[in-house]
Order: C-alpha cells, then structure tokens, then sequence
C-alpha cells in the first residue's frame, strides 16, 4: 500500500460511520447522506430532508436583477457545474431561480454586501443576494454542494444563510522577485474566487523588479524589470478579470526602502549616488527614496497619478517595510534636512515622507495602506496598517485608531502546515479590544513572497494552504476542528486543481523531469513524506551558495509541496494507533504497510542517481529505510508488549534527531508521530 492508498484508508477508518463511501449510497432505497465538504464553511447551515437530483442538469433563471458581470458569472458556474457532472441538459432539469437586488458597488470596496441564502429543497433552488458578488459566493457554495453516488448527482436539501467574518480577505503575490505572467494571475484569482476571497494584493514593485509599465517614466520597466513586467492593458485586463469575480486589486509600489528597481533608471529618486542595477540577491538593502528633494515627490505624484487610473480601488498600497535608514544617516545633506526639520531619528524622516505621499494619494483619490512600519505617531486615521509582526501589533494600531490587516501567521513562504495558518485568528477569542476597536481588524491576507517560486512552483506554493486561510477569515470563529479542515482541505484541493490550478499536478511533473524518465514509481514513498524546508533554512543556505533571482528554481525542493497529505495522515494514523497499540489491528497493519514501503529499492536507489538533483537527496533514501525499520521495530515491541533492549529507545531518538537535520533543501514530515511512536516503548 503507498501513502495515497493508505490515506484513503485511513480517512475512511476515522471517519468510519461518519461517512457513506459510494458503494453504500447505492444501496436500492437510501437516503444518501449529505456529506459537508464546503470550504469555506458558511455562517449558516441546516440540513433538511430529502435532495434534489440534479443529473439532468440545472436549468437557471434569474427572477429581478441581472447584469453583465452576473451573467457572465452564472455562465461560468453552469459550465463548471455540467463538466463537474457531466449532465446533459434535459426536460426534467432541476432549477436554479436567482434572485440579486442590484449590482454591486460601481468599484467595490469594503463594504460590499457579500451575503446570500441558499435554500435546496426537493422541489429546486433558490439563491438570493443583494449583489451580483453575494450571488457569486453563493454559486461557489452550490458547485461545492453537488454529491455523487453511483447512479446521480445530486444537492442536499439545505438552507444557509452566509456573510463574511471579515471584510478584507486577501492573498498577497510578489511579482517582483521572480515575476508571474498573466495566465498565473488569472487562474490564482480563480482559486480566490473559489474558496470567496475578495482581495488581491500585487506587489509590483521591489529591489528585484519593476514590474508595471509607466508610460510617463519608461525607463521604470525599461531598465528595471529585464523586459519582465504588465502593460497597462494587461494590468487593466487583470483587474477587470478580477471584478468579474468579485475581487478587489490593490496593487503595492513599496517605497521609500525595497526600491531599488526605481533606482536603475531613475538614479535621482534615491539618496545615494548611482549608478544602480537591478538587485539579484534576497534580503534587505540600503537603497532608498530621498525624502528630502521636492523632486521625489514631482516624480511620484505623476506616477501615482498614472497608476490611480489603472487600478480603481480605494486603496493603494505603498509599503513602507524594512527601510534600513542606512543611507539616510551616512548622507550630510539628509541629515542637515533632519536637523532643519527636528526629525529625531530615521523613522521620524520616513513619516514626514509618508505624510507627503499620503497627500499625493489623497489628491488622486486613493486611501493609503503600508505595513507596520508606516504605523507611527501622526499618521492620519484612515491609513490602513497590514501587520506582518503580529497580532500585538495589528492590535496596538486597532487601539490608536487604525484599521488593520493581519498577515502574521499567513507567510505561505515560510512553508508551515495549513494548520498552522488556521489556528491564527486576525481577531482571537482572548483579544482584550473594545468592539470598537475590534471593528478596525478589517480582515487578513495571505503573503506569497517571491524569492523561490516561480510560474511552475508558485500554485503548489498557494494552494491548497491558502484555502485554509480563506476559512479562517470567511468562517465563524468557532470553525477550528483541524481534522475537519484537513478533510475538507483535501477534497478542495481536487476541486482546484479542475480550475486549472497545478498544485497537484506539478510535483509528479517535475519529478519526472528531474528522473528523465516516466517510470518514476519508485520514487513516491520517499517524496510523499519530504517537504521543502522553512524560509530560514533555506534563506541561509541561498546565501551560502550565492542564489539570486537567475538562479534556476529546479531542485528537488521546488517539486515538493509544503504540507502534503501524509503529514496531516500519518500523524493521524500513528496517534489513533497509539490510543491503543494492542487493539488497534487495523492501524498496526496500515502502519506496517507503510514502514514496509520506505525500505529503499534498488529503483529508488537508481533514480536518486538520475541527476544531481536528485542524488543530492540521496541520504534521504537510507534515512527513510532506517526509519521504516524503527517503525517496524517499535510496532513490534508495542504491539507484543516485549520491551526493546537495552539502549534502542536512546538509539532511536538520537536517529530521529539527525533525520531532523536538512538534506537537499528538504525535511520529513513524519518524523514527530515517529518520535511519538519510539517514546511509546518501554
Ligand atoms: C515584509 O515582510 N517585509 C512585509
């Protein structure tokens, strides 16, 4: 048994009686058993009696409003629905009435009205929203409802009634570092729309590139983005798409730091004395806006006047994170400016430089949003704070006045579990806020940093994680069963993978281009249970070994996705056998099929040579051998109720300890139920 069958049969040993499997529901006369697989789950939801069949198709009719966007939307959800269940439309189709009150905000903003109600019944159904994009959710949550059993697909009877927890539910992608072309972008959106996200932030500038074309400064993406960047049309198509999906685009210009892109062909918006040329390496840099010359300010209000009539939100983004100061002290003219100006310190000189913008924004039309940084005394209210140094901080803001957007917890690149995204709450239980200032945590957003992604890796980067991170920010605080997330988790991440989206798909593929070879069977037990290292580990060894954005991203650790099934299904596995070594039959057995399956072949051995690559993560192949020993070991002594001899458990641990360590870029994700399990004996 592999790790793909084995979590099949775990996920049905734990979930036994909760689940009917398809054979079950074929069973003549019935009732099939609706099984909750929405994701995000709604605010609201009763399971009547009965299902509506819906194999002959949905025949839809709108009974008040409907526009363009809601029309094209109600295409592309009966498109889905009839690939998703093949149906050929008939007579007897079931039907669709929508009910929408009117469109939605002219450009959508905050307080959009998101909500609808679903109601399911035998007779049909009925969605109702006050918008076109409340519509929208609610199509989503339809798609998600569809059941199959052997004969039919059906929807249960139910009725939900469903709004967001939160206003502002982002995903941050980082075009800068390495860049996505549009086709990324747009099946991305997709997925947002998917799992009722509602806001994507673009990072379109950074040391590493410019990646949005300024027709009034051309040399922006003429020297600054090697020939990598949008076009306005592009940048205009992207946002158009977006709004068909009921997503907000606030784009990010981040200044004055993390510009040295600007500085290529533009030498005098920075403090110090060019030339400049495009930044190659990650990490925090000295370049940075001159604040005190009023043609900084010339060059940016035109610029932002440019981008205010590409990108129609409210908001616009301006960054503000990780500026050094560096060469703001070791410049005399800045500091005299400092001086003049009783500007205390380098922070103080950076809000003076804010204030000044904030006025540019205004003048265009546009509210501000930075990150924690820009956060300092004197700041006008109504600029929006997203905090990637924490709750405390976020929550110091909402204090003070401003409203706020958690990104703490939500790094994608610091390749964490979904869990542990969906444990972080922009708003948790125990926050000591007034109401009040509870009402400016907006929402939060998911950050896909670019340093080691690119248009190949980046969906396995995103998704399924992210859509965890939706649940947290669209769902009822008291949705936290991790279990259930991770259930849901993976049937979501099929129906993402049929919007085209390659997290899945991608790994088998590049590990066939790094073996040269289809045949790569051999190779799956190993990488089922191999994750790519955190953020740090693999920062520090880019240092050491001079990686730049040139660098190819085609190691072994860019083909494997964070958190993959058998983390989440392994520890399962291993902690219900654990509940009871002795009777758990079942278990030991799925246990002793897996420990069977990481002895190392001499195929595997063979297609670890394949490349170098590949044979960088050779040791990873007799570690998982020796761990598929201690496994069967311990079993053994747990399920016998033999004690292991003297000195194995210290031997084992120590194992455990060195598996720990990172090889190739990568790391086991299997290795604490191991420890759980060696601790276990006697
Ligand atoms: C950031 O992570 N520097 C926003």
């Amino acid at each position: 048994m592999n790790l793909n069958q084995l979590a099949r049969t775990v996920r049905r040993a734990t979930l036994a009686g909760a689940i009917l499997t398809g054979t079950m529901l074929a069973q003549p006369g019935a009732t099939p058993e609706f099984v909750n697989t929405l994701m995000p789950q709604p605010a609201q939801l009763t399971v009547g009696n009965g299902l509506l069949d819906i194999s002959h198709g949905v025949a839809i009719s709108f009974d008040k409003f409907h526009d363009d966007r809601l029309d094209n939307a109600v295409t592309w959800a009966r498109e889905r629905l009839q690939e998703q269940t093949g149906a050929m439309m008939q007579a007897d189709a079931a039907s669709l009435v929508i009910s929408v009150d009117g469109a939605g905000e002219a450009v959508q903003g905050l307080d959009e009205d998101e909500s609808y109600s679903l109601d399911v019944t035998p007779q049909g159904i009925h969605l109702h929203a006050a918008t076109d994009v409340g519509a929208m959710r609610g199509l989503e949550t339809l798609l998600q409802l569809v059941q199959s059993g052997d004969n039919s697909f059906w929807l249960p009877a139910v009725s939900i009634q469903d709004s967001p927890r939160f206003r502002w539910r982002g995903l941050m992608i980082d075009c800068s570092r390495h860049f996505e072309p549009v086709g990324v972008i747009e099946r991305t959106l997709d997925g947002m729309a998917a799992v009722k996200m509602n806001v994507f932030h673009w990072h379109l500038t950074d040391d590493q590139g410019f990646r949005i074309e300024s027709q009034i400064y051309p040399k922006l993406t003429g020297l600054g983005s090697d020939g990598q960047y949008y076009t306005q049309d592009q940048a205009r198509e992207i946002v158009a798409y977006a709004r068909g999906l009921g997503i907000r685009v606030v784009p990010e210009f981040d200044m004055p730091g993390h510009s040295t892109s600007w500085a290529v062909g533009y030498p005098d918006l920075a403090s110090a004395a060019g030339p400049f040329t495009i930044e190659r390496r990650f990490g925090v840099f000295d370049v940075v806006m001159d604040p005190t010359r009023e043609s900084t300010y010339a060059f940016l209000d035109k610029f932002i006047g440019e981008m205010a009539a590409i990108f129609p939100d409210e908001y616009m983004h301006i960054g503000g994170d990780e500026n050094n100061g560096a060469e703001w002290k070791q410049n005399a003219r800045i500091q005299a400016f400092m001086t003049a100006h009783n500007l205390k310190d380098t922070a103080a000189l950076q809000a003076y430089f804010n204030q000044k913008l904030l006025q540019i924004l205004t003048k265009h039309g546009k509210k501000m949003i930075g990150w924690d940084e820009v956060l300092n005394p004197g700041l006008p209210k109504d600029v929006v704070v997203q905090s990637w140094r924490g709750f405390n901080s976020l929550a110091a803001g909402a204090r003070q006045g401003y409203s706020g957007i958690l990104s703490a917890g939500y790094y994608l690149d610091h390749m964490e579990p979904a869990a542990a995204h969906y444990r972080v709450d922009p708003l948790p239980a125990n926050n000591n806020l007034t109401p009040e200032e509870a009402a400016r945590i907006l929402g939060g957003e998911a950050c896909s940093w670019g340093e080691y992604v690119d248009p190949r890796t980046i969906d396995s980067r995103i998704w399924p994680r992210t859509a965890a991170i939706a649940e947290r920010l669209w769902s009822p605080r008291t949705v936290t069963s991790e279990d259930d997330m991770y259930r849901r988790l993976a049937v979501e991440s099929l129906r993402l993978e049929e919007l085209g989206l390659t997290h899945i798909s991608q790994e088998e593929a590049s590990l066939r281009a790094l073996a040269g070879t289809q045949q790569i069977d051999a190779l799956r037990p190993l990488m089922a249970v191999l994750e790519p290292v955190n953020f740090d580990t693999r920062s520090h060894w880019s240092e050491a070994h001079g990686v730049t954005t040139l660098t190819p991203i085609n190691q072994l650790v860019d083909a494997l996705p964070p958190d993959p099934p058998s983390r989440h299904d392994f520890g399962d596995l291993m902690s219900t056998y654990l509940e009871d070594p002795v009777a758990h039959v079942e278990e030991e057995a799925a246990l002793e099929d897996t420990f069977q399956s990481w002895v190392a072949s001499p195929e595997l051995m063979e297609l670890m040579s394949s490349s170098p690559q590949l044979a960088a993560a050779l040791p990873r192949a007799q570690q998982l051998a020796e761990l598929g020993t201690l496994g069967r070991e311990a079993v053994s002594y747990l399920s016998s109720g033999v004690p292991a001899p003297p000195g194995w458990k210290a031997q084992k641990l120590a194992f455990l300890d060195e598996a720990e360590q990172p090889v190739a870029l990568t790391r086991f994700t299997v290795l604490k139920p191991l420890r759980d399990l060696v601790n276990e004996v006697k």
